[in-house]
């Protein structure tokens, strides 16, 4: 197991970080889920609207394997204040610029903890009509749900630890780690 120890962080300094998954195990898992998504959009020019910032890393690694057209978008949303605690709350910081009505849409999330963003996100997306929306997250906790939220496409389910790296943040910081590590179970962050 790889390790790193949290440098110059001011209450999470001295932490170990463990790698949970490395670059080749996220590279062969995303390949799978752009397999997947270009059998089932054969003939279709999906929009993949990557929800900023956590998820551009998975964004272009999964569209650059799709071997169906597709066109990107951005959304930008907010839900947590800081550090590891949610606000509960979800605030449209970023929306769209491209026209989805009649569209087929995918959204690309790098992780989904209690679903609050994920259904945010949806309902959003759906006010413009478009002809499709399915929902591509890297990564789930399943045991961190509070509501009712199927995925389409889901890399890895993860236990509730604290995830950074390949776009995931800790107050901005490990995101551009290229792979992801965790921070210790039972840490109160
Ligand atoms: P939710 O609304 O509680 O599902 O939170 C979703 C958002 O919180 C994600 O888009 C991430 O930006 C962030 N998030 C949730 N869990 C983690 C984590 O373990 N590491 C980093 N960011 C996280
Ligand atoms: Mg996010």
């Amino acid at each position: 197991m790889r390790t790193r120890v949290v440098e110059d962080m001011g209450k999470y300094t001295g932490q170990i970080l463990e790698e949970v998954y490395s670059q080749e195990v996220i590279e062969k898992r995303v390949t799978e889920l752009a397999k997947q998504i270009s059998k089932d959009y054969v003939g279709k020019v999906p929009i993949l609207i990557s929800v900023l910032n956590g998820s551009v890393f998975f964004l272009a690694d999964l569209a650059k394997r799709l071997e169906i057209d597709c066109e990107f978008d951005f959304i930008k949303v907010s839900s947590y204040h800081s550090g590891t605690q949610s606000s509960g709350t979800v605030r449209l910081l970023k929306d769209i610029s491209c026209i989805i009505t009649d569209r087929d849409v995918i959204i690309i999330e790098d992780i989904i903890d209690s679903g609050l963003t994920a259904r945010f996100l949806k309902h959003r997306i759906l006010e413009n009509q478009p002809s499709s929306v399915a929902f591509a997250s890297l990564l789930l906790k399943p045991e961190c749900l509070k509501l009712e939220f199927s995925a389409d496409y889901v890399g890895f389910e993860v236990a509730d630890r604290f995830l950074v790296g390949y776009g995931l943040d800790l107050d901005q910081k490990f995101r551009n780690l290229p792979s992801i590590w965790a921070f210790p179970v039972n840490m109160n962050l």
